[in-house]
């Protein structure tokens, strides 16, 4: 997929029209496929909530441990300037691991405006609540979209200097050439000397990471399940749940983990007024979550014409924070 395409469409149609869209052409591709950014309704908020308490599912906690106990750190490589600036989160969900990094910089006075982007208007209104009720004097702009029109509209906001975060690992639900892509498209948005902050979850031992995203106690399979769900509710379609079953893998080599469904019968499924055949045993493609090796991001920096400041990890060295520079 083309996010920046899939972004200009959004200015035209309306989200559930570009739902509806995507989802027909991935289920008549082969192999079938369907976007992991679909997965956010209120159901699938509340599902990867869930994720990020389980015990398997590290992620979180590493990257909690980055902002939690090197927040002056990374303030520091933020606050380069001590100028005024704009902290734009794409992806800021309910936004956990900023907050201490936004009650850092507000306790020191920053003068900066905090701009939350998700494509879940739904996790973005609990993340507003939330901050009013800790820090009434940060500055929230809450923007509900796609990452590039929100992009460029909060760059329309100000003048000041930007610093864009992209956390949480997000950047992984990226095959690598559009990950590469995606951080040219970011950095031909910036100015010299903005930054650019992005998360990445590392290469570790292949069981730690398999098991993070192959629970026992089936969470992750509720989540990639919750899509069928969501089309049958918004899109008229008539998926049966027990009819499909979740399979994850994970390519130690290439690091790449990835999601599947499989059709557990042959069977049609209707989305409102089309039919789509699926074989027994066919395949739903339905998240990559890409892990990194340290020569890949300084690779990924390079090529989008960004300088890395600095990178911060957390204690296990399973993840890292890296702090780019245009
Ligand atoms: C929110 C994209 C970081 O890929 O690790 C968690 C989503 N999928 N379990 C990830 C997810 C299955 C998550 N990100």
């Amino acid at each position: 997929m083309n996010l920046s395409q899939s972004a200009d469409a959004q200015i035209s149609t309306p989200l559930i029209d570009n739902f509806r869209a995507d989802v027909l052409n991935g289920l008549k591709s082969s192999p079938k496929r369907l976007f992991s950014k679909y997965f956010y309704d209120k159901e699938g908020d509340q599902l990867f909530q869930q994720i990020m308490q389980m015990p398997e599912y590290y992620l979180t906690a590493c990257e909690l441990d980055v902002f939690r106990n090197r927040t002056g750190e990374i303030a520091e490589a933020v606050f380069y300037k001590d100028s005024a600036f704009d902290l734009i989160e794409l992806g800021a969900g309910d936004g956990m691991k900023s907050v201490y990094l936004l009650q850092y910089l507000v306790e020191r006075e920053t003068d900066f405006t905090y701009i939350p982007v998700d494509i879940s208007g739904n996790i973005l209104s609990v993340l507003n609540e939330e901050l009013q009720n800790k820090m009434p004097e940060l500055k929230v702009v809450p923007l509900e979209g796609e990452y590039f029109s929100m992009l460029d509209k909060a760059a329309g906001l100000s003048v000041r200097r930007k610093v864009v975060f992209f956390l949480g690992g997000n950047i992984g639900n990226m095959e690598i050439g559009e990950a590469n892509n995606f951080c040219r498209e970011v950095r031909r948005r910036l100015n010299p000397g903005d930054l650019f902050v992005i998360g990445f979850d590392l290469m570790k031992n292949p069981h730690t990471v398999l098991n993070a995203y192959n629970d026992a106690a089936g969470i992750t399979a509720a989540f990639n399940l919750n899509l069928l769900s969501r089309m049958n509710n918004e899109l008229d379609a008539d998926f049966n749940l027990d009819q499909f079953q979740h399979y994850q893998t994970y390519d130690p080599v290439s690091g790449a983990c990835r999601s599947y469904l499989v059709s557990l019968t042959a069977q049609v499924v209707r989305i409102g007024d089309e039919e789509i055949a699926f074989g027994e045993n066919e395949l739903i493609d339905m998240e990559v979550s890409q892990k990194f090796s340290p020569g890949q991001i300084m690779e990924m920096a390079k090529s989008a014409g960004f300088q890395i400041r600095s990178q911060i990890a957390d204690s296990k060295n399973w993840f890292v924070d890296s702090v780019w520079q245009v």
